[in-house]
């Protein structure tokens, strides 16, 4: 059984301090390949964290929400980023008609928002957060792999409570 983490993200500062982190863990660890899972409801501020973390791995300007193009790439110094946001996807198979499979490869840091949306046709997570919204904000982090859980362990220990 992998760890888990429980970070309070009360301000959006919280959620660019969590999103650097987890950019610096990813930047030791990016030639692997690491696949992140963001869950959550409608706002509970999954593009807003996908936005800190591409922005600590070196991305200056914007980070649009892929909602309408399901994905979109970033080509950067160290390595890439695709940002996946399956949330308008009509049928999991289309994932198959756009190849995503290519787009899980070395030197890549695939973050998908709305995973549940493409079921078996991802690869899987190495780590998921789950983002919450109910009195306060939260970031429920799960390691899967152990490649997550050395993510989740460099970025996290120092940040929130150890669950386990
Ligand atoms: N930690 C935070 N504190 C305060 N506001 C936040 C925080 N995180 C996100 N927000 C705000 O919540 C709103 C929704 O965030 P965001 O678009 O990231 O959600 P989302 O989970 O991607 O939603 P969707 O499922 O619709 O794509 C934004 O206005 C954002 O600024
Ligand atoms: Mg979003």
């Amino acid at each position: 059984m992998f760890t888990t983490f429980t970070i309070s993200l009360n301000s959006l500062n919280e959620t660019q301090r969590l999103g650097s982190q987890l950019a610096n863990a990813v930047k030791e660890l990016w030639e692997q390949g690491i696949t992140l899972y963001l869950e959550g409801d409608l706002g509970a501020g999954k593009t807003t964290l996908s936005r800190f973390i591409i922005q600590g791995l070196g991305h200056v300007g914007n980070v649009k929400s892929p909602t309408y193009t399901l994905v979109e790439p970033y080509e950067l110094e160290k390595g890439k980023v695709h940002h996946f946001d399956l949330y308008r996807l009509g049928d999991p198979e289309e994932l198959e008609y756009m190849g995503v499979r290519d787009y899980f490869s070395k030197n890549t840091l695939s973050i998908v928002e709305w995973p549940e949306k493409g079921l078996n046709y991802l690869a899987p997570a190495d780590l998921m957060i789950t983002l919450s919204l109910d009195e306060n904000r939260a970031a429920h982090i799960q390691a899967y792999t152990e490649l997550g859980e050395l993510i989740a362990k460099r970025c996290c220990s120092n940040l929130g409570n150890n669950n386990k």
